[in-house]
């Protein structure tokens, strides 16, 4: 049997690489290309991680100073869905890596075609589909070939004949143009490289009128450098994560209309000191959003970054025509 591989980017634009035919406005510049190479290196990065966390293996070679693998800190005083909710999906759905709940807040009506982005081990589509039930249909797409074989393990234990899970990059993704009422996703698109392209691809997707319920990690204000740097190689879900601003123009700029932050709450990050506090900078151990780093910073860097890292809930809608 051949492996499974999800189409990715470096095929689409495999036509940039080619030695001739063409046009000089269409090769790329060296720092494009350069650019190509590290977004390649962050897709793997990523891929490792969730597919060590999908064969229950928490810390991926990549990232051994995870504390722990939530983008929302410790999820074990925290959760978004209801007792009743996480006692009727399938054992091992939930794997504790979102950052909110789409499933309450994307009103989902009988017959609904949902997709779900960066499905994980499916906890958001079986939700879904107990409430579009079986005239709906629910495709969750994720690019982790362990995360997507879980979640497929997950459906067939608990015979959920409306929901399939398709392998591939949200950046490009595996649907067809216009056939999808609604679009949710949790914690997933700030790991993206690329954003723009990912609200593209949900526009072309949903039918006119489609709307897009996305829980995701966003940033009250830009990180200061210390924490940047810190966080460059990481592979971890705050690493990419953007200002709320800029998250909402892309998916204006994809063509969205009625875009709107439903709920935000602030993830303060867990921190302890490192050295006196006779110092003007303050070297501190923190953890943000479950990453742990060494970093020095100013009394008023270190007061912004309380109130930095937040969930959020947005809504947009494609237009009717
Ligand atoms: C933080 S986990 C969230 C999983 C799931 N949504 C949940 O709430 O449990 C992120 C998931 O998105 C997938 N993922 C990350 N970047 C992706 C991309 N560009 N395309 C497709 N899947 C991606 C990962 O493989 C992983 O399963």
């Amino acid at each position: 049997m051949t492996e499974e591989k999800p189409i990715s980017q470096e095929e689409t634009s495999a036509k940039s690489y080619q030695c001739c035919g063409s046009e000089s406005k269409e090769q790329e510049s060296t720092s494009e290309v350069l650019n190509k190479t590290n977004e390649t290196e962050v897709r793997k990065a990523v891929r490792e991680q969730y597919g060590a966390i999908a064969s229950g293996n928490n810390m991926s070679s990549l990232d051994q100073d995870l504390e722990n693998t939530s983008c929302c800190g410790d999820q074990e005083t925290y959760t978004d869905y209801s007792q009743e909710e996480l006692e009727n999906i399938p054992k091992g759905a939930n794997l504790g890596l979102g950052s909110g709940n789409p499933i309450r807040l994307a009103d989902i009506q009988k017959g609904e075609t949902i997709v779900d982005l960066g499905s994980g081990a499916g906890i958001d589509c079986f939700l879904a589909a107990q409430k579009t039930g079986e005239t709906g249909n629910v495709i969750g797409i994720d690019m982790t070939s362990q995360m997507i074989d879980k979640a497929r393990r997950n459906a067939k234990q608990d015979e959920y004949q409306n929901v399939e899970f398709r392998l591939g990059e949200i950046e490009h993704m595996p649907v067809a143009d216009s056939t999808v009422d609604l679009i949710v996703s949790n914690c997933v698109i700030n790991l993206s490289v690329d954003k723009n392209q990912v609200f593209k691809e949900a526009y072309r997707i949903l039918k006119p009128g489609g709307r897009l319920v996305v829980s995701d990690i966003m940033l009250q204000y830009d990180f200061p450098e210390a924490v940047k740097q810190a966080l460059a190689d990481s592979p971890g879900c705050v690493s990419r994560a953007w200002v709320t601003n800029d998250y909402v123009s892309v998916i204006k700029k994809a063509g969205f209309e009625n875009v709107e932050i439903l709920e935000s709450q602030l993830i303060k990050p867990q921190k302890k000191y490192t050295n006196d506090s006779e110092s003007s900078t303050r070297k501190r151990s923190i953890v943000v959003s479950g990453k742990k780093l060494e970093v020095e910073l100013s009394p008023e860097e270190d007061e912004r970054l309380q109130n930095t890292v937040m969930k959020a809930h947005v809504r947009a809608y494609k237009p009717k025509i």
